[in-house]
């Protein structure tokens, strides 16, 4: 969900307040996705670097998870989203912990839309966290023994990363999940982003051909797993 930032100082607002929109265009993405039949969402909230950003703009963050959860989490339940973290939830404030645990513990019957936010999350601590797991739960580090210990092991891996901003790069994110994933690089800066950019990836997405170093298949956009 890059471009917040930008987006704020483009109009000479502090960038928390992108950051503030940002949360309204998540918004608009799950109704698209709900829409479009979209089964996953994981979408990169906060990485292990921002940490590194000014003192101010992460306490503005952290405040923005705490509103933001506290406010949509029931709406996102009644449409059927059902939530889910990934990263190392330890660091965050306990406010934001508590309501991370709440989301998570509250069920969704047959969920629409699978939800993952990760917060604090780095893929090379996933893949350095699921190596230790399987070393000390398994015996082993096997491809299949680690990736049974990543964060999101128990789904699939994603068909779709879309990446907003302008900016051509993974920035940590799901590194290993992403080996056969699709790639959409789109201009729109985030707080932007509306349903019918969407539309224009899923459409992008169900034009290229997906082979996994095998015989060639057509993508379609049914059941699709974004990121
Ligand atoms: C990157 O843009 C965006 C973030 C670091 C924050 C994203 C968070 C939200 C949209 C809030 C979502 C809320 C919940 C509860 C999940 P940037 O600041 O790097 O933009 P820039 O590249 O223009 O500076």
């Amino acid at each position: 969900m890059d471009g917040n930032g930008r987006w704020a100082t483009r109009r000479l607002l502090p960038r928390s307040a992108g950051h503030k929109l940002g949360a309204d265009a998540l918004q608009r993405l799950v109704r698209g996705c709900v829409q479009q039949g979209v089964a996953y969402l994981t979408v990169f909230a906060f990485s292990s670097e921002n940490w590194n950003r000014p003192a101010e703009e992460v306490s503005a963050l952290m405040e923005l998870f705490v509103q933001t959860l506290g406010k949509e989490t029931p709406g996102l339940m009644a449409q059927g989203v059902s939530l889910r973290f990934l990263g190392d939830p330890a660091p965050l404030p306990a406010q934001v912990q508590q309501l991370m645990r709440q989301a998570e513990s509250t069920p969704v019957s047959e969920p629409r839309l699978r939800l993952n936010v990760a917060l604090n999350y780095g893929g090379r601590w996933d893949i350095v966290q699921a190596a230790r797991a399987a070393q000390a739960q398994d015996g082993e580090i096997s491809e299949q023994s680690l990736a049974r210990h990543l964060c999101l092991a128990d789904i699939p891996e994603p068909d779709l990363l879309i990446r907003t901003g302008g900016e051509h790069r993974i920035s940590n994110f799901l590194l290993w999940q992403l080996a056969y994933t699709e790639l959409y690089f789109s201009n729109v800066l985030w707080p932007d982003f509306t349903e019918a950019s969407l539309a224009d990836a899923i459409a992008d997405f169900a034009r290229r051909e997906r082979r996994f170093g095998r015989v060639p298949s057509k993508a379609s956009s049914k059941g699709l797993r974004a990121a």
